[in-house]
């Protein structure tokens, strides 16, 4: 199956690494060239790390069978006769519409226009097109290679076609389908985001240190991060973002954005992408 990735992200070279990986022809493309160079070099390192638990065949080989699946560019007509096509580039959605839009007129009329965003309405983005049948949620998990979630969106039209195709791919990539409806958030970012945004009101009104919110949760609840520490890895500019969608989107002060977030997106601290966030991070 041809996939066509828009976005070469962290989260969109995640998602065409995984596509080439499990024998797919992949295409993705980003208007940066900047970007694609930086998404590549991501899906290399990330593969190695990959191969190099395989417990048969080699790994070497294993590793240029996947890059030699997957073709990038500037081009969105690369994306033309894709199967279907995972949107990952920036949580804008003005940004997201007229992608969509220009998929919509470019790509075959069977093709699938999926997004990946973290909370943006689906319906929405169905109606910037004259497909919403075949428009659809992929909401994959940061880092992509590793988690096995995927939140599979319905729009208000998307069909029972269009959805049972979706679902069928996602099991192809080794991942986990889970169906939900278009709501603000979702349910990932609707549950997870109330507590990283609760982790740093308890850090603004002195309750603790980050490093003991985080110990907290890691030691008493056994997450894999702490809150902060997640919320630097995710990026405090998307969580801030996603808080936005569901405080507007609901209407319900319960999901006012820390004010302390506010104030580090707006300094530039962002997270491990900018080297600072909660925390410092080296090189
Ligand atoms: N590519 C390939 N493999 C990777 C990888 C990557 N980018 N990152 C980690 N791994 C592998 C490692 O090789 C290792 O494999 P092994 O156990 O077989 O040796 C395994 O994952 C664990 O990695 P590490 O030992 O380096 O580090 P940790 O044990 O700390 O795990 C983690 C890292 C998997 C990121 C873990 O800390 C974790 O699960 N954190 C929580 C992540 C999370 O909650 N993600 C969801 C965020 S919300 C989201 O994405 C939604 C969005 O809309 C905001």
């Amino acid at each position: 199956m041809k996939i066509g990735v828009a976005g070469a992200g962290t989260m969109g070279s995640g998602i065409a690494q995984v596509a080439a990986y499990h024998g797919n022809d992949v295409y993705l493309q980003d208007l940066e060239p900047e970007a694609l160079k930086g998404g590549l070099s991501r899906i290399r390192k990330s593969l190695e790390r990959v191969v190099s638990k395989l417990q048969d065949g080699d790994p070497q080989q294993r590793l240029e069978q996947t890059l030699g699946r997957l073709r990038s560019g500037v081009e969105l007509d690369g994306l033309a006769d894709a199967a279907i096509v995972i949107e990952a580039v920036f949580e804008n959605f003005e940004v997201k519409q007229s992608l969509f839009r220009e998929l919509d007129q470019r790509c075959s009329p069977e093709t699938i226009l999926a997004s990946n965003t973290s909370s943006i309405s689906i319906t929405r983005l169905a109606a910037a097109t004259g497909r919403p049948e075949r428009v659809i949620g992929m909401h994959f998990m940061n880092p992509v290679p590793v988690m096995k979630l995927v939140e599979i969106i319905r729009g208000l039209a998307t069909s029972d076609a269009c959805f049972e195709a979706t679902r069928q791919l996602t099991l192809e990539l080794g991942k986990a389908p889970v169906e939900v409806n278009d709501s603000p958030g979702f349910v990932s970012n609707r549950v997870l985001l109330p507590m990283l945004n609760e982790a740093m009101f308890a850090v603004m009104e002195g309750v603790a240190e980050p490093e003991a919110v985080d110990q907290v949760m890691k030691l008493g609840m056994n997450h894999p991060m702490g809150p902060l520490q997640l919320a630097d890895f995710i990026g405090l500019d998307v969580c801030l973002d996603i808080l936005n969608v569901l405080y507007e989107g609901f209407k319900d002060p319960k999901y006012r954005p820390c004010p302390l977030l506010q104030k580090l997106v707006d300094s530039g601290r962002l997270g491990r992408k900018t080297g600072h966030g909660f925390y410092p991070y080296g090189d």
